[in-house]
């Protein structure tokens, strides 16, 4: 199997239902050129260049009705693969129960979304939340049918002190506990210091703890993971997307800033999708 391209578009609290629909309408006339049939049907015959998943994951109430604009915008496109695919940014590990706020991954299921985000360093850092609860996410996500994008990366200071692949090994192996192999899963790197702050990691940077995560995931008594995407992020944008998605452990980008504008976000997905 190989390893699939992905896109993702983080939009964190951005975006009012109404904002994310505009949004749709202007990134799916614009992908659809990408997306076209005719292009699709000589990639499916090469075989190896295929599209990339793109991925939105807006806020939990503006899913909704993306969810209904990624179906009607494909639809349109009438090609054989959606436009773009719709995630949470977050989601609970139990599916009902007193969890007052709460959003459980069956409800997201239910509602038409495929993807979640799991672990990101905000909820990390912001709402303490505890490599314990990633890993049950990780698992409530995969048995309801969603596909987990578990999130991790080292701090400026972890990485000042030489901790980051500590960090990493720490955050993989205690995440993917509970990972069902046989269902679908990705993992995101991001450095916690070149999220929001205009300081992307090297590409060599990057590429060299995307091939660590790699070695280690060969390591998991889990089985074979070697099919598994790893995505990069922190301050991707169209002028440097380019330079990363030359290095061979990069396999897609998952995108905040950058992706709320639809021009800017469709110029990352044509510049992985060369
Ligand atoms: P950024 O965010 O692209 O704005 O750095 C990335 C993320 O937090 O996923």
């Amino acid at each position: 199997m190989s390893r699939k391209k992905i896109v993702a578009a983080n939009w964190k609290l951005h975006k009012t239902p109404s904002e994310g629909r505009a949004f749709a309408n202007e990134f799916s006339k614009i992908v659809a050129q990408i997306y076209a049939p005719t292009s699709q049907t000589e990639t499916k015959e090469k075989g190896s260049d295929q599209p990339p998943q793109v991925i939105v994951f807006p806020t939990a109430t503006g899913l909704e009705s993306l969810i209904q604009a990624a179906g009607e915008a494909t639809n349109k496109a009438a090609g054989a693969l959606p436009i773009f695919e719709i995630g949470a940014q977050n989601c609970f590990f139990e599916n009902s129960g007193a969890f007052t706020g709460e959003t459980s991954p069956k409800i997201l299921a239910d509602m038409g979304a495929k993807h979640v985000l799991v672990g990101h360093s905000e909820r990390r850092v912001i709402f303490k939340e505890t490599n314990e609860w990633i890993a049950k996410k990780v698992k409530a996500a995969q048995s309801c049918g969603l596909t987990p994008m578990l999130c991790i990366g080292e701090t400026l200071d972890e990485r000042k002190s030489n901790k980051t692949f500590d960090v990493l090994k720490l955050q993989l192996i205690e995440g993917l506990k509970l990972l069902d192999k046989n269902m679908p899963f990705s993992l995101a790197y991001e450095p916690v210091w070149a999220i929001g702050t205009g300081q992307v990691a090297t590409a060599a940077l990057a590429n060299e703890a995307h091939s660590f995560i790699r070695q280690e995931l060969a390591r998991f008594s889990l089985g074979d993971l070697s099919y598994t995407s790893i995505l990069y992020g922190g301050s991707v944008k169209p002028e440097n997307a380019k330079e990363l998605i030359q290095m061979p452990e990069i396999d897609g980008f998952l995108v905040g800033g950058a992706s709320l504008d639809p021009k800017s976000f469709a110029a990352i997905v044509a510049a992985v999708q060369k």
